[in-house]
C-alpha cells in the first residue's frame, strides 16, 4: 500500500510518502525562524506559509520517494488538533488529492500520530508493527505536555496531562525570561550542557502528586522572581548556562519521574516519548537511565521525527487501514480542539 500524507497542524509543512509502513520519503519546511521574530507561532503567517510551501514540498516528497500521484493507494492528513487555519491547508489539500485519484481518504488525530513515531525507526525497524508491546506514551511539545497508556496498536487512554503550561512552552517562555530567542528550548539544551544543574533550586511541581497531571506555570513564575531579585545573573554568561541548567532539570525530573511512576502502575514493560521537547539531551539520558534502572525498554523518537512530520501521520493511517479502520469522510472539516481520548 502507497500512501501519501500531509502535516500542517501548527508551524512545520510536512509531507510524506510511505510504503507498506516504511517512509520512503519525508520532507519538512520549517517555519521556525519567521515566528522567532515575534516570539511565538503566528496563526495568519503559518497558514501563509503553509500555502506556499504545500506544493513544492509534497513534490519534493513524491519525487525522492519515486512515486507519482497514479501509484497512490490512500492519502491522509492530520485532522486535529491544531491551529485551524493552518490545519485547513494541509486537510483540504490531501481530500483534493485523494477525490481527484478516488482514494480513500484518512483523517489523523495529530496526537495519536505522536504515540506511533518511536515505532518508526528503531533497533530493528518497526515497519510491520512485529515488536510493537503495550507502552506508556510521553507527548511533549510546545502546545501538550500528554500521558498516554496504549494497551494494543490503535487502543489508548490518556492518562494525564498539563493542567496548564505544556514542557517546551515552559522552556521557551523561562528562555524569554534569559533573553534567550524563540524558541529557547534547543538553546536551554545547548547551554545546560555546560552548566551546573544544582546551582538553583527550582521547584518541581506535582511530582509527589499521584495522578498523571503536570504543571509547569508555577515553575516559570519562581523563575521570573528569582531574576526579578537577582537581575545580575543575566549579565553572567556561567551564570546563565547554570540557570539553563537548573530549569532544564527541574522539567526533566518531573517528566522522567512521572512517567516513570505511570509505566509502574500500569504494568506496562515499555516507556517511549516523542514531541519536540524529546529532542532535549537531558531528558533522553534522564528516560534512558531510569527506563534501565527499572527495566522498561525505552523508545525514543528519532530526533527528525520529535517535531512534527507527516511520516508519523502516514505511519498510523497506513495501520487504520490495515486493521480495517476505514476512511474518514471525504469532505471532513477540521478539528482544531481534537483531545485524544
Ligand atoms: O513538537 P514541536 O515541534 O511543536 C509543537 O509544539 O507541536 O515542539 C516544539 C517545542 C518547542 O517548545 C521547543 O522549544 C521544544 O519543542 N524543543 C525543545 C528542544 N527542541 C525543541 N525543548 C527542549 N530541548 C530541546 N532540545
Ligand atoms: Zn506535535
Amino acid at each position: 500500500m502507497t500512501l501519501l500524507s500531509f502535516e500542517t497542524s501548527c508551524d512545520e509543512t510536512s509531507v510524506a510518502v510511505l510504503r507498506d509502513g516504511v517512509v520512503l520519503s519525508n520532507q519538512v519546511a520549517s517555519q521556525i525562524k519567521l515566528h522567532g521574530e515575534y516570539g511565538g507561532v503566528v496563526p495568519e503567517l503559518a497558514a501563509r506559509e503553509h500555502l506556499k510551501n504545500l506544493l513544492p514540498v509534497a513534490r519534493a516528497a513524491l519525487a525522492e520517494a519515486g512515486i507519482s500521484p497514479s501509484q497512490l493507494d490512500a492519502v491522509a492528513a492530520t485532522q486535529g488538533p491544531g491551529l485551524a487555519i493552518a490545519l485547513l491547508i494541509g486537510l483540504k489539500a490531501a481530500q483534493a488529492v485523494a477525490f481527484a485519484l478516488c482514494k480513500p481518504f484518512l483523517g489523523i488525530n495529530h496526537h495519536e500520530a505522536h504515540l506511533y513515531s518511536p515505532w518508526i525507526t528503531g533497533n530493528p525497524p518497526a515497519a510491520d508493527f512485529s515488536n510493537f508491546e503495550p507502552n506508556v506514551s510521553l507527548i511533549v511539545s510546545g502546545g501538550h505536555t500528554l500521558l498516554v497508556m496504549v494497551e494494543a496498536e490503535l487502543r489508548h487512554r490518556v492518562l494525564g496531562g498539563t493542567i496548564d503550561d505544556a514542557a517546551g512552552e515552559c522552556f521557551d517562555k523561562t528562555g524569554k525570561l534569559m533573553g534567550l530567542a524563540y524558541p529557547a528550548g534547543p538553546l536551554i539544551d545547548q547551554l545546560a550542557q555546560q552548566g551546573d544543574p544544582a546551582a538553583y533550586d527550582f521547584p518541581r511541581p506535582l511530582i509527589n502528586d499521584p495522578n498523571d497531571d503536570f504543571s509547569f506555570s508555577g515553575l516559570k513564575t519562581s523563575v521570573r522572581y528569582y531574576l526579578r531579585d537577582h537581575p545580575d545573573i543575566l549579565a553572567d554568561a556561567q551564570k546563565v548556562r547554570d540557570l539553563c541548567a537548573s530549569v532544564q532539570a527541574a522539567i526533566v525530573e518531573v517528566l522522567v519521574t512521572k512517567t516513570i511512576r505511570a509505566a509502574k502502575r500500569s504494568g506496562v514493560r515499555c516507556v517511549t516519548a516523542s514531541g519536540g521537547v524529546t529532542c532535549n539531551q537531558g531528558l533522553r539520558i534522564g528516560l534512558e537511565r531510569a527506563c534501565q534502572k527499572n527495566g522498561f525498554h525505552l523508545r525514543l523518537a528519532a530526533r527528525n521525527l520529535c517535531t512534527d512530520n507527516a511520516a508519523m501521520i502516514g505511519i498510523l493511517a497506513g495501520r487504520k487501514l490495515l486493521k480495517g479502520e476505514g476512511a474518514s469522510a471525504p469532505d471532513s472539516e477540521a478539528e482544531p480542539g481534537w483531545a485524544l481520548g
